[in-house]
């Protein structure tokens, strides 16, 4: 699959629900509303567009949300999708989580073939994660963390990257990755959806994260790759691994190979522009593939060059009136 722009398109990242068990102060609003059920994609419908992506030729599937683990019988789909890693169609099945429900869930999806999960986590602090969070509690995202460890599952952090809060920490998660053999990124916030304040105020570019980290720790640039935004640089002292998203200071959509399904069914051709198309439309219109398979290559002739995020969002607030959390990161 090829877009206009001669990017070849394997990866489909899936929002499986908007909800969440917490409320990110960079995410949502503290009085966030979401979506009528009757308006989410059952798992026949997501099943049934995943497998049209894959044999278009997408091999990597990442589940997301909102958090996808809060979704009510989420294995039954993790399941469904499961069978074509055993057919060896799909190459990847993996998810990014907040880390809340996976002493729950790490062994299920390890016996389903997922191998390396995403884990949000931008504190170590425990006030300051409730601060950020509003609704989490640290020490069930750690109990959830170990329970991964324990699974065999391969880790990796994400942080967003928060002016003043951050930046006093960096030591701490670099410590605390390599402690525990997990992989680290930090991505920059990103204006999407109303999140009740400005996010200018809390915008920390990577560079300046970077060059922190450098003041104590050995850096060298790698070409480790996921096929995901994240360059990523080898930590001298640890021996582990430290990937920066930088969609506002430093694009990488030129190297772009991914499309996101809403969990309304709407795909997005970029996290950060808005160019979509509804698939559950069609796929509620009619049991065969064909329309659906269509409807992917139209989409895939929209995809646009890059994204068209400002962090300087101005008073009518953000660029793109879309959170996150409906269109899966
Ligand atoms: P790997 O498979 O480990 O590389 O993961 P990933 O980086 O593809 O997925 P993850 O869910 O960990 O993504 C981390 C964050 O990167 C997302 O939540 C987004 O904030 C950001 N991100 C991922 N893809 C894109 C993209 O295409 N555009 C932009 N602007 N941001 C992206
Ligand atoms: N900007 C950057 N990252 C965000 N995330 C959620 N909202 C934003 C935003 N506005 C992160 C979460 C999680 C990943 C799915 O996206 O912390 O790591
Ligand atoms: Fe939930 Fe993730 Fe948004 Fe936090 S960033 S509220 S964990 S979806």
């Amino acid at each position: 699959m090829k877009d206009a722009f001669g990017r070849t398109i394997t990866y489909l990242r899936v929002s499986v629900t908007d909800r969440c068990d917490f409320r990110c102060t960079y995410c949502m609003s503290e009085d966030m509303s979401f979506l009528p059920r009757q308006e989410i994609l059952s798992f026949e419908e997501m099943d049934r567009i995943c497998t049209a992506f894959i044999r278009r030729g997408v091999t990597k599937i990442r589940l997301t949300g909102g958090e996808p683990l809060v979704r009510h019988g989420i294995i039954n789909l993790i399941e469904k999708l499961s069978r074509h890693l055993k057919t060896g169609d799909l190459k990847e099945l993996t998810l990014t989580t907040n880390g809340s429900q996976l002493t729950k869930y790490a062994d299920k999806l390890v016996e389903l073939g997922v191998r390396r999960i995403n884990v949000s986590l931008d504190t170590l602090d425990s006030d300051r994660f409730t601060e950020i969070t509003r609704f989490g509690k640290l020490d069930k995202v750690l109990a959830g963390l170990q329970a991964a460890k324990n699974a065999g599952l391969k880790v990796k952090l994400n942080t967003v990257a928060l002016k003043g809060q951050t930046d006093q920490e960096l030591d701490d998660l670099l410590t605390f990755v390599a402690d525990n053999g997990f992989d680290l990124t930090f991505i920059e916030t990103m204006p999407l959806g109303e999140i009740g304040g400005s996010r200018v105020d809390h915008y920390l570019p990577l560079s300046e994260v970077r060059d922190r980290i450098s003041q104590r720790w050995t850096l060298s640039d790698t070409d480790y790759a996921t096929g995901g935004p994240a360059r990523y640089v080898d930590v001298k002292e640890t021996g582990n691994r430290i990937g920066f998203i930088t969609p506002m200071s430093h694009g990488f959509c030129e190297s772009c190979n991914r499309m996101r399904l809403t969990c309304k069914g709407v795909l997005y051709m970029c996290l950060g522009q808005d160019n979509n198309l509804d698939l559950r439309e069609v796929v509620r219109a009619s049991e065969s593939n064909e329309p659906l398979q269509h409807a992917i290559d139209t989409a895939l002739n929209l995809k646009p060059k890059g994204h068209e995020f400002i962090i300087d969002e101005s008073e009518d607030g953000p660029a793109l009136n879309r959170h996150m959390s409906v269109t899966g990161g």
